[in-house]
């Protein structure tokens, strides 16, 4: 298993579009389990694939406290969602920003496992806000585009000051 490097905002490859997966094979597998140590070792509690640079319909998540309770959704949709929630987000690829974003409250999603099984998930609250943000993630949205323009400036601008600290 290998840590894979996170993309970061304003990376333009975050804004690609993730393609179907066709077949669940042992490349599939190995980017689930690649993905999971990365997320964990972030520490992180989603991830999609995208943000890894891999352009597959693929997230990882775990919401648990214990960081045991992963759960895969491979081609996940989104089958009917109501209510509304706002949260305060974060995302690996945007360190050290959070923002309240609005969301559905209550979203039950069709996906396959990593298996290849197809499954079906009622989730509400936390869980379904990060299933919404992670299929943003595959559709090249990142969660600080529902900003302001200016605050989306803001964002970047600190990010730029971040990385240069860091060099
Ligand atoms: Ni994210």
């Amino acid at each position: 298993m290998a840590i894979l490097p996170i993309l970061r905002y304003p990376d333009p490859r975050l804004h690609k579009i993730a393609a179907k997966v066709t077949r669940v094979d042992a490349e599939v597998r190995k980017l689930i389990k690649d993905m999971a140590k990365t997320m964990y070792a972030a520490p992180g509690i989603g991830l999609a694939a995208t943000q890894v640079d891999i352009h597959k319909r693929v997230i990882v998540l775990d919401i648990s406290e214990t960081r045991d309770q992963l759960h895969v959704f491979i081609n996940p949709e989104v089958l009917e969602s109501s209510g509304e929630a706002e949260c305060e987000e974060g995302c690996l690829s945007v360190p050290g920003i959070y923002e309240k974003v609005r969301r559905a409250q209550r979203v039950r999603v069709e996906a396959l496992d990593a298996e290849g099984k197809r499954f079906v998930l009622e989730a509400e609250g936390l869980l379904a806000v990060c299933i919404q943000h992670e299929m943003d993630h595959l559709v090249g949205k990142v969660f600080v585009e529902y900003l302001s323009r200016l605050k989306q400036q803001r964002i970047v601008a600190k990010l730029k000051k971040q990385v240069r600290q860091a060099m």
